[in-house]
């Protein structure tokens, strides 16, 4: 089994490969003068196994294509089984058409993962897990919920006023798995109505979140409207604090110093996306890692053993 990696997270590709006691794959991906992406592999990879961790997180385009053309490079060399292994899916919003003569860009990006020559795929918390359907190939969504479980009850007491809240109605099977793991912790939802992309506002609060310690859960959080609005709204109801677990921080534009200036206590994300510098300084924000989750996902698909029973 071999780790290769595009550059959009090489802090995690590492820590993957730490906690496969493996060092990464000796290739190099990088730019000719006119930004075109290049990748050369410097060791034979014949008849491997081969798993490329690559985000597609911001600058998506460019990491998209990073990944395409090392899964390309790995084919042409003849490794024996390629999966692309990507921690953040980008693109995933985008997987229905919500109005006439728009895209299913979803669908298009797993058509080219698929296209470039990878026979396998491995995600963290897909936007939808529908997207799993849009591959052709085996496809593994791993969740985030049982990292996000275990740091929520290594600091809450999860017995006492612990309330899992949704923040807004499509997240609701994401709250209730966790809600779940949280000895049945109840549950409220934000009913968040979206005029246009990147603006949220909420409307109203299903559940009695009063003297509550509210926890809420999404899969992604990129400008931070949704979970800032939704914690102020959470406040004024009477809530005792607010506090999210986001699988994916993207985080784009103003988002950290948003949730800087929010009423949220605390915002706890994944390393599935490279953090910023702004992220790494904010004391409002928190990072977990998923690396020994994905390894050990690695380490069973390369294994033929059973990866669904990380998902319990
Ligand atoms: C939407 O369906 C997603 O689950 C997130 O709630 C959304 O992407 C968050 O976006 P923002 O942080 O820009 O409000």
């Amino acid at each position: 089994m071999k780790i290769m990696a595009g550059n959009s997270n090489l802090p995690l590709a590492r820590a993957i490969c730490g906690y496969l006691e493996t060092s990464l794959m000796d290739a190099s991906v990088r730019r000719f003068a006119d930004e075109e992406v290049f990748v050369e592999i410097h060791e034979n990879v014949r008849g491997e196994d081969v798993f490329v961790v690559q985000s597609t997180s911001f600058p998506t385009n460019d990491n998209l294509m990073e990944l395409l053309i090392c899964i390309d490079a790995l084919r042409r060399a003849s490794a024996k089984r390629i999966t692309a292994v990507v921690p953040y899916f980008g693109y995933a919003r985008q997987d229905r058409k919500p109005g006439p003569r728009t895209p299913i860009s979803a669908k298009l990006v797993a058509n080219l993962i698929t296209q470039a020559g990878a026979d396998r795929v491995l995600s963290v918390d897909l936007h939808a897990g529908q997207i799993q359907g849009f591959f052709d190939i085996p496809t593994d969504n791993l969740y985030g919920a049982p990292v996000m479980a275990a740091d929520i009850q290594a600091r809450y007491s999860v017995s006492g006023d612990l309330m899992v809240v949704s923040p807004d109605v499509g997240g609701v099977v994401r709250a209730r798995a966790l809600a779940k793991r949280l000895n049945n912790a109840p549950l409220a939802i934000v009913d968040k109505r979206r005029d246009r992309p990147g603006q949220s506002e909420v409307m109203n609060i299903i559940g009695d979140v009063a003297g509550r310690t509210c926890i809420m859960i999404d899969d992604i959080i990129d400008s931070g409207g949704t979970l800032c609005n939704a914690a102020q709204a959470l406040l004024e109801a009477g809530a005792a604090s607010v506090s999210a677990y986001i699988s994916h921080g993207v985080l784009s534009g103003g988002a950290v110093a948003r949730v800087n200036a929010s009423a949220l206590k605390e915002l706890v994300i994944t390393d599935s996306i490279l953090p910023t510098e702004a992220t790494q300084e904010s004391g409002r924000i928190r990072i977990l890692t998923i690396a020994p989750l994905i390894g050990e996902a690695i380490r069973r698909i390369a294994d033929e053993s059973s990866v669904s029973s990380l998902l319990d």
